[in-house]
C-alpha cells in the first residue's frame, strides 16, 4: 500500500511560497503553510508586519505565547522592550518591518492545560521557515537587517553564528548582486532574563545605535 507523506515531513515551506507575490499575497499563504510539524500545535502563522518601504527590518525567533494569540510579531513582553529600546537608539519602531526566522509558536507544557513554555526551533524547523524569511528580504530590501539573537543569526548568516562575536558590528555582504548590511545584537528575552537587566538593556540599546549610525 502506497503511503501518503505528509507536507510537513519534507522540512520546507517552499512549495507553500507562491511565485511573484506581493507582502499581502505572501501573509495570506502563510497562513496556510505546514511545511513542518510545527503548525500543528501553534494558532496560527505570525508573519512579518510593517510596509514593504521600510527601510530596517528586524529579525527574531519565532512567535511566543502572545504573538501566537493575537498574530502579530513582537507584541509580547519582549516585544515591548524592544519598542523601548528601539525608540531609545532614535529608530521608530513603526517604521521598522519586524519578522521572525520561525512563524510558528513552539512550545511544551509542564502539564496538560498549564501555560505554554517557550521551547528553542530547531534547525531543520529553521531551514524549513526560510523561504518565507527569504521572499520576505526580497519584496522589502531593506537597507539593513537588525538581527535579534543566535536563531535570527543562524537563519541568516548560517549555522556558525555566535551573537557575541559580532553583536554592535555592521555585517557587510552581497545577495543576488544587492549589498546587504546586518547588525547583530542580543534578543531582546534575553535581556528580560539577565542578571543584570540594566546592563543588559544598555547593551541592546548600543547595539541599536549602531544600526541607526549605520543607516546615515
Ligand atoms: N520573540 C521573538 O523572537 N519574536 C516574537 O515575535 C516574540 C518574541
Ligand atoms: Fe511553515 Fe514555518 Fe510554520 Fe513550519 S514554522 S509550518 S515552515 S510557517
Amino acid at each position: 500500500m502506497a503511503t501518503t507523506r505528509a507536507p510537513e515531513d519534507a522540512y520546507t515551506a517552499e512549495p507553500f511560497v507562491p511565485d511573484g507575490a506581493d507582502l499581502t499575497a505572501l501573509r495570506r499563504a502563510a497562513a496556510g503553510c505546514r511545511g513542518c510539524p510545527l503548525h500543528r500545535a501553534a494558532t496560527r502563522t505570525v508573519f512579518g508586519a510593517g510596509s514593504a518601504d521600510a527601510r530596517v527590518m528586524l529579525v527574531g525567533e519565532q512567535p511566543g505565547d502572545q504573538e501566537d494569540r493575537q498574530g502579530k510579531p513582537f507584541v509580547g513582553p519582549a516585544g515591548k522592550l524592544l519598542d523601548r529600546a528601539l525608540a531609545e537608539a532614535g529608530l521608530d519602531p513603526a517604521e521598522a518591518y519586524v519578522t521572525n526566522a520561525v512563524k510558528h509558536f513552539k512550545f511544551t507544557r509542564a502539564a496538560p492545560g498549564k501555560r505554554r513554555i517557550h521551547k528553542a526551533p530547531s534547525l531543520r524547523e529553521m531551514t524549513a521557515c526560510g523561504p518565507w524569511l527569504a521572499a520576505e528580504l526580497a519584496l522589502v530590501e531593506p537597507e539593513l537587517i537588525v538581527v535579534l539573537g543566535a536563531t535570527a543569526g543562524k537563519a541568516l548568516l548560517g549555522p556558525a553564528f555566535r551573537v557575541g562575536e559580532v553583536r554592535g558590528t555592521v555585517l557587510e555582504r552581497e545577495i543576488h548582486g544587492r549589498p546587504e548590511r546586518l547588525v547583530p545584537t542580543v534578543h531582546p528575552s534575553s535581556v528580560l532574563r539577565a542578571d543584570d537587566r540594566e546592563q543588559a538593556y544598555q547593551g541592546l540599546v548600543a547595539d541599536l545605535g549602531v544600526a541607526v549610525q549605520a543607516l546615515g
